[in-house]
C-alpha cells in the first residue's frame, strides 16, 4: 500500500507532517518525529521574542487552548539549532510584520528546510498572524517567491479564507494550509477571571475539526493549488476524511497530545489497512473524492 503523496514539488512518504508549534522547538524534539512525512518548525521572526507568561496552554473538554505569544530565538541562532537535523523534510514556519521582514526571514532559513511556511494565521499575536492585513499579503508572498528557490506555503486561519488564500494564490503561493487554531477564551467561573494569561488564545483539537474540513474543501474546489489540511486530526479516518475534502497532504498537533509521540506511525499502519480493506492502491486515491462526487 503506497502512503505517498506531494505537495506541490515537495515529495512525501506518507501524509503526515508535524504542524507547527507542537514539540517542534528543538532539533532533539523534532527528530522524534522522523515517522512523519515532513516536520513543520516552531513559528520563527527576525527578533527573538520571549512569549507570554503561564498559564499559556490549558485542556478543555474537546480540544486544548494556548497562547504562547510566539517564542522563539530570531531566525539567526534557530538556524544553528536546525543545522544537520535528521527528518523526512524540514518545512521552516515564518512570520514577519511586512514583506521585507517575511523575505528576509525566509531567506536567513532558506538554506537549513526544504519549504518555506508563511504563518499569516496565529490568532493572538495582532499583525503578526491572523491580523496580518488581507491586502499585504499578495506583496509578502511574492517578496519571499522572489527571495527562495523552496516552495512557499501560506497557513491561514479559518476566517475571511477564501479572500485571504486569493491573494496569497495570484501572488505564486505553492500551497495553502488551513487552518490554525481558532480565537478562543475560557473564564474561570469561580474566580470570574480570563483563565489564560493572554485572555484570549487559540482553540485546537476535534472541536475544531469540521471547521478545518469545510474550509479543505472550499479552499482545494476554488483554487488550482494544493492544500494541506490541518485542525483537530487524531486518527486514520479523520486524515482520509480530510484528504476526500480535498487534502494532498495533513498536519497534526494537538493529536500528539491524545495519543503520544507514536501517532504518526501508528496512523500511518491504520491508513494502510483501512485503504486496503477498502479496495483502494494508493492514498493519492482519495484526494478530493468528496469533492468529484458533486
Ligand atoms: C502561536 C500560536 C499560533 O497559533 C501560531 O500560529 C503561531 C504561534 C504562539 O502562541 O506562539
Amino acid at each position: 500500500m503506497c502512503l505517498e503523496t506531494s505537495v506541490g514539488l515537495l515529495k512525501m512518504k506518507n501524509p503526515l507532517m508535524l504542524a507547527s508549534g507542537i514539540l517542534d522547538m528543538t532539533r532533539r524534539t523534532m527528530e522524534n518525529f522522523s515517522d512523519a512525512g515532513a516536520v513543520v518548525t516552531k513559528s520563527v521572526g527576525m527578533e527573538k521574542r520571549k512569549g507570554y507568561g503561564n498559564p499559556s496552554v490549558i485542556e478543555l473538554e474537546h480540544g486544548l487552548l494556548n497562547a504562547m505569544g510566539l517564542p522563539n530565538p530570531g531566525v539567526e541562532e534557530y538556524v544553528e539549532e536546525l543545522r544537520g537535523i535528521k527528518v523526512s523534510n524540514l518545512i521552516g514556519s515564518i512570520f514577519g510584520k511586512d514583506a521585507d521582514e517575511f523575505a528576509l526571514v525566509a531567506r536567513k532559513i532558506e538554506g537549513a528546510v526544504n519549504a518555506i511556511e508563511m504563518n499569516m494565521s496565529c490568532p493572538h499575536a495582532g499583525s503578526y498572524g491572523a491580523g496580518f492585513p488581507t491586502e499585504m499579503i499578495g506583496e509578502a508572498v511574492s517578496a519571499v517567491k522572489e527571495s527562495v528557490g523552496i516552495p512557499v506555503f501560506v497557513k491561514l486561519g479559518s476566517e475571511n479564507v477564501m479572500e485571504r488564500a486569493a491573494e496569497a494564490a495570484e501572488a505564486g503561493a505553492d500551497a495553502i494550509v488551513a487552518i490554525n487554531t481558532v480565537r478562543a477564551m475560557k473564564i474561570d467561573i469561580e474566580t470570574s477571571l480570563p483563565v489564560l494569561a493572554n485572555i484570549v488564545g487559540g482553540y485546537s483539537g476535534p472541536a475544531i475539526k469540521p471547521v478545518g474540513v469545510r474550509c479543505v474543501y472550499e479552499l482545494s474546489k476554488e483554487f488550482d493549488i494544493p492544500v494541506v489540511g490541518v485542525g483537530g486530526i487524531t486518527s486514520a479516518e479523520d486524515v482520509i476524511e480530510y484528504m476526500m475534502a480535498g487534502a494532498s497532504a495533513v498536519q497534526i498537533g494537538s493529536g500528539i497530545y491524545y495519543r503520544g509521540e507514536n501517532i504518526f506511525s501508528d496512523i500511518c499502519g491504520e491508513l494502510k489497512t483501512w485503504l486496503e480493506t477498502h479496495g483502494y492502491e494508493s492514498i493519492k486515491d482519495i484526494i478530493g473524492m468528496a469533492r468529484k462526487a458533486q
